[in-house]
């Protein structure tokens, strides 16, 4: 038997909250949030607020920070980009990887998210690898289809070893930014899906050590039950991690 996985809470703000923004959530989060080293508090600022976060979190390890994206370059002619060496020079711990919208919006193929976790990995930060379907893809009942089209790529460049670094977030795609949440038993059915497909790839144990994200209008009110269901290890949370009272309650409704 595996050691239990600890509850990951985690605020994906996207192209919210700037520097000053930052700095103000921060004073009103932290305090609320009293520290607690049974869960993983996690932000992903955008990359111009990264500073004002760090610096605003200085004196809470209990908080860690991530960046949204990042380049597999390490450095060069690539104007608009981040590279992971400049990430962890900046104190981020995280990356989160093939988000929805890097996806959809912005084109991004599983293939380039295979690089962009290689690269996360070589520099010793933890990649958080976002799946999920469209609802027309649900609607065909392709839905794990999908997610294990998505996870592939990746996983054909893992270890069992590395695999251990991985962090998965199920994101159903209909149902981000759109206050309609997966059913708290849709949703298990979906992680057991991922766990299993990892399990194939790389036994029972490593998989097991994987911890699973559900997000999609995650909500203060909708959180503990999500995250009551087994297989379910956190949370990925966007509009909802905004607001600072909102987001301390769902760090409390880990248990
Ligand atoms: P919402 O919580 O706003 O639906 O966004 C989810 C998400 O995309 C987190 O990465």
């Amino acid at each position: 038997m595996s050691a239990p996985r600890r509850p990951v809470l985690a605020g994906n703000w996207k192209m919210n909250h700037g520097p000053s923004e930052t700095v103000r959530f921060f004073a009103d989060f932290l305090a609320m949030h009293e520290p607690a080293d049974d869960r993983t508090v996690v932000f992903f600022p955008p990359a111009i607020s990264f500073a004002a976060a760090k610096e605003a979190t200085q004196g809470r390890p209990d908080v860690r920070l991530g960046v949204q994206n990042v380049y597999w370059e390490a450095s060069g002619a690539f104007t608009g980009e981040l590279s992971v060496g400049m990430a962890r020079d900046a104190g981020a711990e995280l990356v989160l990887i093939g988000h929805s919208e890097r996806r959809h919006v912005f084109g991004e193929t599983s293939a380039e998210t295979a690089k962009k976790v290689r690269a996360v990995l070589a520099g010793g930060l933890t990649p958080v690898l976002c799946v999920g379907e469209t609802l027309d893809e649900r609607q065909a009942d392709r839905a794990e289809a999908v997610v294990a089209e998505q996870l592939e790529p990746v996983l054909a460049i893992l270890s069992a070893d590395e695999v251990a670094e991985l962090v998965v977030a199920y994101e159903p795609v209909w149902a981000i930014g759109t206050g309609v949440t997966a059913t708290p038993q849709d949703a298990a059915a979906m992680h057991a899906a991922v766990r299993a497909r990892l399990a194939q790839a790389f036994g029972q144990e490593a998989a097991d050590a994987v911890p699973v994200l559900y997000g999609g209008s995650v909500k203060p009110d909708n959180a503990a039950e999500l995250m009551s269901q087994p297989g379910v290890d956190g949370v990925l949370v966007g509009g909802a991690s905004l607001d600072a009272q909102g987001f301390a309650g769902i760090c409390r409704a880990a248990g």
